[in-house]
């Protein structure tokens, strides 16, 4: 069974073919960052019309990749939100022309469980050992989500303010790092080393498994425009930065697991690359921690493919009507 997954709820032009849900036959991502970064972050127009510039392309090369053609695939598959309203419509209409055009079932996808999929690409085998405690951090969420079987989510924190990536690509602004700021804070965080002298505090929003990003975002502003005495290196205030985050985010899953019985750790989403969240995550759990690599953490359409195998499973199907929803939820 070779599903097609297409993906374009924020800035890539990202397009999949995954067989049975697991193997991963191709991953083709068309990034927009160069042409959002000038702009500090992502301008929702200009990522539609990109996405319309770039679908075509994307799916040739993916199939290509894959080596088949349109008529070897068995189902398509769609992100249908949340996400920008207008990057949505591009990859749920062409979807739509797709399946309409090749008489093949039409497979919404939620974006957020799309990501919990990419822990299962190519895993030689490992399936879930549900249930799997899964942190869904993102540019747009951070989730702590039990997941008790496919389909079957129960979200359990979230973050009050800024998502974790959001945060992420404040602080970088604020240290001058460009956009996207993810990858940018791990590599300067990195040259910093793990001798930090800084600390910066932790948020305790009210709700057990919550986040709260957007006061340590404040404090590294202060910091930065010298108001807190004191001028650290950049590279010292990324690393307490990320050491900040990471620290409330393994903490809470850490908690949120035990108290739930969880089998296993499921990272995932944008944030899921983050090299030090990866590494302390691994150290701190006493249960396995499954994470996909760096390149299927970020946006992608292997992970709407592989999720889309277990909804047409269970008969989740969409009509050739169906709409965005640019807030959809998980759990
Ligand atoms: O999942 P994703 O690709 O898109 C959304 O669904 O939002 O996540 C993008 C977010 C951005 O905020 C980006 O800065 C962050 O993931 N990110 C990282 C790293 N790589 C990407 N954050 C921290 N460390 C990284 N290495
Ligand atoms: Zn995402």
């Amino acid at each position: 069974m070779r599903t097609l997954g297409i993906e374009t709820s924020c800035d890539e032009t990202a397009i999949g073919v995954v067989e049975d849900g697991t193997r991963l036959l191709a991953s083709i991502v068309s990034s927009q960052v160069q042409l959002h970064a000038e702009y500090g972050g992502v301008v929702p127009e200009l990522a539609s019309r990109k996405h319309v510039e770039a679908i075509i392309p994307v799916l040739d090369e993916a199939l290509s990749g894959a080596g088949c053609g349109l008529a070897d695939l068995d189902a398509v598959a769609v992100t249908y939100g949340p996400g920008l309203s207008g990057a949505l419509l591009v990859g749920v209409n062409f979807a739509k022309a797709l399946a309409f055009s090749l008489s093949l079932p039409l497979v919404p996808v939620n974006h957020l469980e799309g990501h919990i999929y990419a822990a299962w690409l190519d895993t030689n085998g490992e399936g879930p050992r549900f249930p799997s405690l899964v942190l869904i951090v993102s540019g747009g969420h951070s989730d702590v989500v039990l997941m008790e079987g496919h389909g079957r989510y129960r979200r359990l924190g979230q973050t009050v303010d800024d998502a974790a990536g959001e945060a992420f690509d404040k602080v970088a602004r604020l240290l001058g790092l460009g956009f996207p700021g993810g990858p940018a804070i791990d590599r300067l965080a990195a040259e910093h080393g793990r001798a930090k002298t800084l600390r910066l505090p932790r948020a305790r929003p009210d709700g057990e498994y919550d986040f709260s990003f957007s006061g340590l975002k404040t404090k590294v502003g202060r910091i930065v425009r010298g108001e807190e005495g004191g001028a650290p290196e950049a590279a010292e205030l990324a690393a307490a930065f990320q050491e900040s985050v990471v620290d409330s985010l393994v903490t809470k899953a850490l908690e949120a697991a035990a108290s739930e019985g969880a089998r296993e750790i499921i990272l995932s989403g944008g944030v899921a690359a983050n090299s030090e969240l990866r590494r302390v995550l691994a150290e701190r759990s006493p249960l396995p921690v499954v994470v996909p690599p760096p390149e299927l953490c970020t946006d992608n359409g292997a992970m709407i493919a592989a999720c889309a195998h277990y909804r047409l499973a269970a008969g989740d199907l969409a009509p050739l009507g169906l709409d965005i929803d640019p807030a959809l939820k998980i759990g």
